[in-house]
């Protein structure tokens, strides 16, 4: 059988997400249910950027089903550097049963997966950031009790989480409105793709630069940094373009009475999100961070073809 590794949303059916997102409810009532399930699996988790919830929820998740994991930090590696990206992956292969990765070139994944004979998930990449979008839509229909038919606003950066959700709102159904400044949308490739599930599942995928327009009437607002990890250099900058995509109460009030706040955090309070917002009844950014913990575990126990116990 192939190997199935988890990269982008994009390379998984909405029935295939949906039995995910399933498996993931299963898991975080039951947990003790699935407490064997990765027993006497090693997985390696490569961190090229800091983390604190997904490494936390990776080597929590790993470690309640009953896996071993190996951290290797932000610098020990250097793949590509110390050694090529398709050596690190032949060595691998040979000592665990999968590979965790947070880098900066999405390519640098790529390599990784296509050179590994183990499944390889993507931990963040500069493109793309699955698990966080995964978890995201999971949260979402926690709250909304359904995705189909919602609205969805971003607000700030077309970012690593940007394009995530987009591919996440097009396969699931989800109108997704985009408000950034000119120069920094989603990129085209993104937009492309996703452009046929959308219209498959009868979706908008709406940009503009206006982010009352973008946010009016909808059901979840979500933004993130201005500056990733990577881009410290243009913080200045982008603090300047990006002020006026700050979500703060008077944002907020456009959206409908019921709308939820999301990030995926960190959050650079005062900058993106004010206090007031992220602290409100509407924000369910810890429950996001939590359910990191129960999808990826799903997102394992799914790509390993491991069925229920
Ligand atoms: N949201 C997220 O991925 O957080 P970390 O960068 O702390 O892992
Ligand atoms: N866009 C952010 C997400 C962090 C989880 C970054 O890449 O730094």
């Amino acid at each position: 059988m192939k190997k199935r590794d988890f990269l982008s949303l994009y390379d998984f059916s909405t029935k295939e997400l949906n039995d995910i997102l399933d498996l993931a409810t299963n898991i975080k009532k039951r947990p003790n249910v699935y407490k064997s399930a990765l027993a006497g699996k090693t997985i390696a988790l490569i961190f090229e950027k800091p983390s604190l919830r997904t490494k936390a929820t990776f080597e929590v998740g790993i470690m309640q089903m009953g896996g071993n994991v190996i951290y290797f930090s932000p610098n020990e590696f250097q793949l590509g550097r110390r050694e090529a990206v398709s050596d690190v992956a032949k060595n691998l292969e040979r000592w665990v049963d999968g590979i965790v990765c947070r880098t900066f070139g999405h390519n640098i994944i790529e390599t990784l997966a296509r050179n590994c004979s183990k499944p390889v998930i993507n931990a963040l990449t500069d493109l793309s950031h699955p698990c966080q979008g995964l978890a995201d839509y999971f949260t979402i229909r926690e709250h909304k009790h359904k995705l189909k038919g919602l609205k969805l606003a971003y607000v700030g950066d077309g970012n690593n989480v940007c394009h995530s959700l987009i591919y996440g709102a097009a396969k699931f159904g989800v109108e997704i409105n985009i408000a950034t400044p000119r120069g920094y949308e989603p990129k085209v490739e993104v937009l492309k793709n996703a452009y046929a599930d959308a219209v498959s599942n009868g979706v908008n995928i709406e940009l503009t630069d206006d982010p009352i327009a973008a946010v009016n009437n909808v059901d979840v607002v979500y933004t993130d940094v201005w500056t990733s990890m990577g881009q410290e250099a243009e913080t200045a900058k982008r603090r300047q373009i990006f002020s006026p995509y700050q979500v703060n109460t008077r944002l907020m009030a456009f959206a409908k009475k019921d709308a939820v706040f999301m990030h995926c955090l960190p959050a650079h309070r005062g900058e993106e999100v004010t206090d007031e917002v992220i602290d409100s009844e509407q924000s369910i950014v810890f429950d996001q961070a939590e359910n990191r913990l129960h999808v990826q575990k799903a997102i394992l126990l799914y790509i390993f073809g491991i069925k229920k116990k």
